[in-house]
């Protein structure tokens, strides 16, 4: 073959390398000058994630109205530099311990094991360097999928055991996005993994989320504290503002004076999910009117943390300069109850040498009239 000849064979080589890799840019550099990766999924259907390999982030979450328009659906920010400020935990993976841990202690195994104080006196979303501030190691798969793994040191912020996490986002054709969470660990620890994306179906930035219709399939809750710890109790929805077994618009009963909703200042409540046996089962389901966006949550988790971004006060601006007011995004975030280590009767959260942990969450996308 002359070099003349090799000149298409090279153009299609180049061209094919770089359609593979051209799901992968440099969103910044740590403060210790380590590369952070953004890569961007796509399904088939248009859907499209872009997640960093700092904290997990899904930076951006793209899916269709009813009319087809592609619209960003989470809060976040454009440049790399503003996830290092302190954290509202925009879009994060979220650990070791996903909420709060009362008094930032625990005992397992008859040893005490004393973590930072991030939230008033108790512990808040694995620390003050939780999974959302560390940079994972990312393997992409087929432009659809990436999986992320991190080592988390025994004694990291206070846990106890080398702790192995893989985390798998997989966007599917049937716009769903999955999210599969794996871990061992080499000593008795605690865990309990989450995502944190703060949603407004009619796309980020554009005011607040107290029209979107929610549905929750749940009976029961953990009522809280004034520090927002479950008292132990597992209280009935029944005929409170947490009842959302039929749908109800979020801003309905959000100011009632409900006790609970003054304690959260909102919605900030764990719900204990219906469920029968241990697979993907229907969690939540959002609707928004005016884009016709819905999204249902499923998980293997035995509860959901809703939170109705009561913290956000509008200092924050996000993508394309927006404003993120209170109120203006939701969270739910599949998970065990808050502060489970001192709640001998909730769900386990203890992970021992030789199990592995396993949970999957999926945010799945459609429109409706
Ligand atoms: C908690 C809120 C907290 C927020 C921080 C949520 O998971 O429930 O109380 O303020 O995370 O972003």
């Amino acid at each position: 073959m002359t070099t003349r000849n090799l000149i298409p064979l090279i153009i299609v080589l180049t061209l094919m390398t770089t359609n593979c890799s051209s799901n992968r840019r440099e969103f910044g550099k740590t403060p210790s000058g380590e590369s952070v990766e953004l890569y961007t999924l796509k399904s088939a259907t248009g859907v499209e994630a872009a997640i960093s390999t700092y904290g997990g982030v899904v930076v951006s979450l793209k899916v269709p109205d009813r009319a087809g328009a592609l619209g960003d659906i989470v809060l976040g920010f454009d440049d790399f530099r503003s996830y290092l400020l302190p954290p509202p935990y925009f879009g994060a993976i979220v650990g070791r311990y996903g909420n709060r841990i009362a008094h930032a202690a625990f005992t397992l195994d008859g040893v005490e094991y004393k973590l930072a104080k991030n939230d008033g006196d108790n512990s808040l979303h694995g620390g003050t360097r939780g999974f959302d501030k560390v940079l994972w190691k990312a393997k992409p798969g087929n432009g659809q999928s990436l999986e992320l793994t991190y080592l988390s040191k025994d004694g990291e912020e206070g846990f106890p055991g080398n702790l192995s996490v893989t985390v798998v986002y997989t966007l599917a054709d049937n716009n769903e996005l999955k999210i599969d969470y794996t871990a061992t660990t080499d000593k008795d620890t605690v865990l309990n993994l989450t995502n944190h994306s703060y949603f407004n179906l009619a796309g980020q930035g554009e005011g607040d989320i107290l029209a979107h219709q929610l549905t929750l399939n749940a009976d029961r809750y953990t009522p809280v504290d004034k520090g927002l710890i479950p008292t132990g109790e597992l209280r009935s929805v029944e005929g409170t503002p947490l009842d959302f077994r039929q749908p109800h618009a979020i801003g309905e009963r959000i100011g009632s004076g409900d006790e609970q909703m003054v304690l959260g200042r909102g919605y900030d409540h764990n719900f204990i999910l219906n469920r029968t046996g241990d697979g993907l089962s229907l969690a939540a389901k959002v609707t928004e009117a005016k884009s016709g966006r819905v999204l249902e949550v499923l998980t293997t988790e035995p509860a959901i943390q809703f939170y109705t971004g009561n913290f956000l006060d509008g200092t924050i601006r996000g993508k394309g300069g927006k404003v993120y007011g209170r109120r203006s995004a939701l969270c739910l975030e599949t998970q065990h109850y808050p502060d489970s280590p001192n709640h001998p009767a909730f769900p386990s959260t203890e992970l021992r040498p030789g199990a592995t942990y396993h949970t999957t969450t999926v945010y799945r996308f459609s429109t409706g009239s």
